[in-house]
């Protein structure tokens, strides 16, 4: 199965098999290039975490890292990857439910909001506009209203118009909206609609 394909139905442990060792995503490679030339290593959410492609690569380049995922399953996989890494910790819990810390440099959602409950998305985007430090930056993918999964009662898509309200706090560095049919080999692509986002809080 496609990574999209298990993502479509929340087969997580399926999805982590699916995307087994590929490199961090670029909206992350993004964010810490431009932290380098402004610092040391900082402290870092990354909220939906998976199987870990983007914390290896925090930890790697000497950042501390509070990894949050609901599937228990991702951490088997990124400690696996890690070991007892101790700038390395780890929570099992719900983006809808999860207190995040304060004055944090960076949090990185890659593919992982979308699939927050819609109703919940607001206060969730709250809380990581409250968890920035001024100069923090926000990395990660929000997802479109004309994407496949947006006619799902569970996801949270948005428009160009309430993306760029999000971001009405942040400098925005990075914003490249996607939209394309998937590859089509069974006749039920899935048409892709991601907001690809890098920005700095104000
Ligand atoms: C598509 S995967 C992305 C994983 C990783 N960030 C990446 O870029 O490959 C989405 C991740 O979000 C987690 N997730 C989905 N809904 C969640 C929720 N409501 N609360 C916490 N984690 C959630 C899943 O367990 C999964 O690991």
């Amino acid at each position: 199965l496609k990574p999209e394909d298990c993502a479509a139905i929340r087969d997580w442990p399926g999805y982590y098999r699916a995307v087994r060792g590929k490199g961090p995503r670029e909206t992350l490679l993004a964010a810490l290039d431009a932290f380098d030339r402004e610092g040391p290593p900082g402290h870092a959410v990354d909220l939906g975490c998976g199987e870990g492609r983007d914390t290896v690569e925090m930890l790697r380049r000497g950042w501390r890292v509070l990894a949050i995922d609901g599937h228990p399953e991702a951490f088997e996989h990124l400690r696996r990857r890690v070991g007892t890494e101790p700038r390395l910790t780890t929570r099992v819990e719900a983006f809808e439910h999860a207190a995040l810390p304060r004055e944090i440099d960076l949090v990185n959602a890659s593919f992982a909001l979308p699939f927050c409950g819609p109703a919940e998305f607001p206060s969730v985007w709250s809380r990581i506009v409250a968890s920035l430090r001024p100069g923090g930056r926000f990395a990660g993918q929000l997802f479109g209203d004309r994407d496949s999964w947006a006619t799902l009662p569970d996801r949270a898509h948005l428009s160009r118009s309430d993306v760029e309200g999000l971001l009405e706090v942040f400098h925005v560095e990075h914003l490249r909206e996607e939209e394309r049919d998937g590859n089509d080999e069974r006749k039920k692509a899935k048409h892709w609609h991601v907001y690809h986002v890098v920005a700095r809080k104000r």
